[in-house]
Formats: C-alpha cells, sequence, structure tokens
C-alpha cells in the first residue's frame, strides 16, 4: 500500500468499546461489489437489492459509477490510471462507510483485476463479496440503454470498456450473475440471500 505524502500523523480511536455500530442496527457491515460491463445490469440490481434491503430492516446503500463521477470522482475520465484512481476512492469509501456499519453495494465497471482486489483487501475476509454481474457483451450491446456502445462502436467515445479497452472478468467472484433472460426480481433475490447469510452472522 502506498504511504501517504503527509508526516506526523497519528491514527485517533474512539472509546465505544464492545458497543459498536452493529449493535446499534442489529446486523453487520459489508461491501458487496458489482463489477461488469456497462449496460451488463449492475446499478439496475444494486439498487433492486438496496430496495429489498432497507424494506428487511438493513441499512444499505448504493454507490452508482456514474453518480460518483458527478461529484467525488468529477475530476477523473476513464484512461487506465483514472480508472484506478476512480476505484481507490471508493474502496476507501466502502472502508469508512462499512466502519460506520452500513452496507455498501457499489456498482462500478472496475475493469481491472488488480484494483478489485485492492478494494477486497482494505476488507476483512467475511466483509467483501464480489457480484460478478456477467451479462454478455452482445446483450450489453443489443440493449444499449445509454446509446453508449454505438457512440463506441463509430469512435465518438474511445477507450470504452469491452470495445476499446480492456474488462478482466473475475475468476473468483463469490458469487456469478447472467441478468440476460432472467428477472431482476431473481436476481436480487440471489444477492440478498447471500448477504443476509453474513451480516447476520457477524
Ligand atoms: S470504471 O471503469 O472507472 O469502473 P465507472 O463504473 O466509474 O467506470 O463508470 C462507468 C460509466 O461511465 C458507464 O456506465 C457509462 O455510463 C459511462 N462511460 C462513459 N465513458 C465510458 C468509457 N469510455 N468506458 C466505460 N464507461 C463509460
Amino acid at each position: 500500500m502506498t504511504e501517504p505524502v503527509s508526516q506526523n500523523i497519528v491514527r485517533a480511536e474512539g472509546s465505544l468499546g464492545s458497543l459498536d455500530k452493529s449493535d446499534l442496527l442489529g446486523h453487520g457491515a459489508i461491501t458487496a461489489w458489482f463489477t461488469g460491463l456497462s449496460g451488463s445490469g449492475k446499478s439496475t440490481l444494486a439498487f433492486a437489492v438496496e430496495d429489498k434491503l432497507v424494506k428487511a430492516g438493513v441499512l444499505a446503500y448504493v454507490l452508482d459509477g456514474d453518480n460518483v463521477r458527478f461529484g467525488l470522482n468529477r475530476d477523473l475520465g476513464f484512461s487506465p490510471a483514472d480508472r484506478e484512481e476512480n476505484i481507490r476512492r471508493i474502496g476507501e469509501v466502502c472502508r469508512l462507510m462499512t466502519d460506520a456499519g452500513v452496507v455498501v453495494l457499489s456498482s462500478f465497471i472496475s475493469p481491472y483485476r488488480s484494483d478489485r482486489d485492492a478494494v477486497r483487501s482494505l476488507h476483512p475476509a467475511e466483509g467483501f463479496v464480489e457480484v460478478f454481474v456477467d451479462t454478455p457483451l452482445e446483450v450489453c450491446e443489443e440493449r444499449d440503454v445509454k446509446g453508449l456502445y454505438k457512440k463506441a462502436r463509430s469512435g465518438e467515445i474511445p477507450e470504452f470498456s469491452g470495445i476499446s479497452a480492456p474488462y478482466e472478468a473475475p475468476d473468483n467472484a463469490e458469487v456469478r450473475i447472467d441478468t440476460s433472460g432472467r428477472a431482476i426480481e431473481e436476481c436480487a433475490n440471489l444477492v440478498v440471500a447471500e448477504i443476509l447469510g453474513r451480516i447476520r452472522n457477524v
């Protein structure tokens, strides 16, 4: 891990002790990391999972790639270095939010395996699940919800993931879902079950 630029900084800690956030909320915290191509259904799935978890009494929150790029990461583009920094910052946000007790549903293309693994390593082993939204490129392109694939094919958008920029599929994701030909409800239930199984035992 890269050392901070600042010197003479010392970590501060509170004194809550055993009265931690999970006692308050009644469940543990976790990061569910949704990765996949643009149009694969990551965000739709993450928001459906958020809806179900909140209705089940779980404090859950979606971090979405497009949304975060309007604010916190508005200074970043889509070069490999900017994507790496995008995911690094979000990984740190996930760490802060899970420390605050929240179930974080993080939806980013996150095309590089090393960046995803770096985020995983910020969490305790039981505090991170990778959800590979493995919808085939042809289906994502056929959907073309935002009209971006058409622009990427014509060269109007450079460095587009899956077309003119790489996407490295995970090979050890805890959950793998192909959303083509499956109801979002069914996909969301699979992820919710995985998350509930983990946060109820924390
Ligand atoms: S990531 O690669 O850095 O993880 P992120 O999830 O934040 O990407 O943002 C992806 C979203 O940005 C896509 O869903 C799409 O709407 C938009 N986008 C714009 N340009 C590109 C591009 N060149 N490659 C991929 N997505 C792009």
